[in-house]
């Protein structure tokens, strides 16, 4: 039997094994982790990430060929096939601090592997890395094992946390990049046997390695730069009375650019974009690019953009002052269909409020209060390095209410915000929550999730991102 290990039992690492051990019954799978309490979760009711579709899958898997283990050396020893799926995170101190991917997590996990390793083994870049990332592995790996072959392979993966199961079992593509050498082209042909179970053939592509860690970072890069393009018209919108839906759609019907992928917002969230723009930046920064560095930084400054304007807009709105008016925050969410709170856009809109001495009352239905106010706690790269956390000021505890019902946390609010487009949103009983509210009673969509037009014959003053200003919105100054 095939035996399979994957370090690393994150959002990626646990989704991506249980549909590998689902579709190959004749593999063994075995995911480890340092993390007891992640593997712990893992092996119980309650696993660690929410994600639609997962329980189903690991509940058919578990305990046959699909295992979580603590035992990582054992597991990565037997090992034929060892993906190293840890985190990445942007380096918070020393050269390219809050630029350059942290490879620490990595480095180790391929000593651990040269140390333990007894047999010769393909290992399988599934976390996101720099571009070369794989020749200083290989140096790892060759430099401190004797006689064992190592073959390096660069296998991205392209799923999006909420539709993580729906986008591994029928996947755009999937990218294996190999040495062009015959031991190169064998170790792709062997993972490719792996996909092939269930992937049709044709959309297995095979690179050069280089390219497989390009192709990750350019596509990340190519689809946060669609979110800021259609957020920075959304702000252009605003200023001239253009519709942004109608806007996105126009030009999504070309058939050059597509639909997909322009919908406005508060910004946009999440463990990957952020951190690997920058890396990308850096990249070219350290190969002498600093325009093409520029351009890409840009992507990043338009959506620290796009979430300083919502704050504003919030402030502006409500007379030049926050200051001890309860706004509610509904969806903490990076997106909706998950607990994952990294990067949130939330977080920088409640810290910019928190500022404007607001009190915030917030709700998500899949994160809880101990997250919420970690995160607020946080400064901006630390989440990934839970050595940096810090308690919570207590002037900032007084300001955060956290609650588990959306009715609850929009009781006398003079505000209340969407920052996450959670289907349960859409149907809230609004009459509800305006009889509840203070008046002026505002609602600030930061996702457009709501029909502003009815909102408004209730009586609310709604503000959409990129539409149309409410007539009550107008007169005051510009928002920048
Ligand atoms: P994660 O933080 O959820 O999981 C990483 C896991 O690795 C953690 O549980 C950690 O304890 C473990 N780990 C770290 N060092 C270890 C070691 N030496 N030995 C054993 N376990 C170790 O991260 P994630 O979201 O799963 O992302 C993993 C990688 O995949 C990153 O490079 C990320 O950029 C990339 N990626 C993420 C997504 C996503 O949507 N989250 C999508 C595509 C690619
Ligand atoms: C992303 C990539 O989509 C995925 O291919 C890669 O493997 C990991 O990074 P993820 O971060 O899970 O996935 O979520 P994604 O659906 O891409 O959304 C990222 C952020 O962009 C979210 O905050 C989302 O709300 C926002 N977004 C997305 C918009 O604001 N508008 C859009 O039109 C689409």
């Amino acid at each position: 039997m095939v035996k399979i290990c994957c370090i690393g039992a994150g959002y990626v690492g646990g989704p991506t094994m249980a549909v590998i051990a689902l579709k190959c019954p004749f593999i063994e799978v075995t995911v480890v982790d340092i993390s007891v309490s992640r593997i712990d979760a893992w092996n119980s009711e309650q696993l660690p990430i929410y994600e639609p579709g997962l329980e189903d899958v690991v509940k058919q898997c578990r305990g046959k060929n699909l295992f979580f283990s603590c035992d990582v050396e054992k597991h990565v020893g037997e090992a034929d096939i060892v993906f190293v799926s840890v985190n990445t995170p942007t380096k918070t101190q020393g050269l390219g601090a809050g630029k350059a991917a942290d490879l620490t997590y990595w480095e180790s996990a391929a000593r651990m592997i040269a140390d333990v390793s007894k047999s010769d083994k393909i290992v399988v870049e599934k976390s996101t890395v720099p571009v070369k990332t794989a020749e200083a592995i290989e140096k790892i790996l060759t430099h401190n094992s004797d006689g064992i072959n190592f073959q390096i392979l660069s296998n991205p993966e392209f799923l999006a946390e909420g539709t993580a199961i729906q986008d591994l079992l029928t996947p755009n593509r999937v990218l294996i990049g190999g040495r062009e050498t015959p031991e190169g082209i064998k170790a792709i042909e062997k993972l490719k046997n792996v996909y092939a179970n269930w992937v049709p053939v044709e959309s297995i592509l095979c690179t050069n390695l280089w390219s497989a860690e390009l192709s990750k970072l350019a596509a990340n890069a190519f689809l946060a730069q669609r979110i800021s393009s259609v957020n920075a018209i959304s702000a252009l919108c605003e200023a001239t009375g253009a519709d942004i839906s109608e806007v996105s759609h126009s030009v999504g019907t070309d058939t050059r650019i597509g639909p997909k992928f322009l919908n406005a917002s508060v910004g946009f969230g999440g463990s990957c974009f952020q951190k690997d723009i920058l890396n990308l930046v850096y990249i070219c920064e350290c190969n002498g690019l600093p325009e093409v560095a520029n351009y890409w930084k840009h992507i990043i400054r338009i959506n620290d953009y796009q979430k300083s304007r919502f704050v504003n807009r919030v402030v502006s709105s409500m007379f030049n002052t926050a200051s001890g008016k309860k706004i509610a925050i509904l969806g903490f969410a990076f997106k909706k269909d998950t607990g994952d709170t990294r990067e949130t856009p939330a977080i920088d809109v409640c810290k910019g409020l928190l500022g404007e001495k607001a009190n915030l009352s917030i709700y998500d239905p899949q994160v809880s209060a101990d997250h919420i106010e970690r995160d607020l706690s946080t400064e901006k790269f630390d989440w990934d390095h839970p050595a940096h956390l810090q308690p919570m000021s207590p002037t900032a505890i007084k300001q955060v209410r956290v609650e588990w019902d959306a009715y609850e946390a929009t009781k006398d609010a003079h505000g209340l915000c969407f920052l996450t487009e959670w289907d349960e949103f859409k149907k809230l009983d609004f009459q509800r929550i305006y009889n509840d509210m203070q008046r002026p009673s505002f609602v600030f969509d930061g996702r457009n999730i709501v029909d502003a037009v009815k909102l408004r014959r209730i009586g609310f003053i709604v503000y959409s991102v990129g539409k149309p200003l409410d007539p009550w919105l107008k007169d005051l100054p510009a928002v920048a």
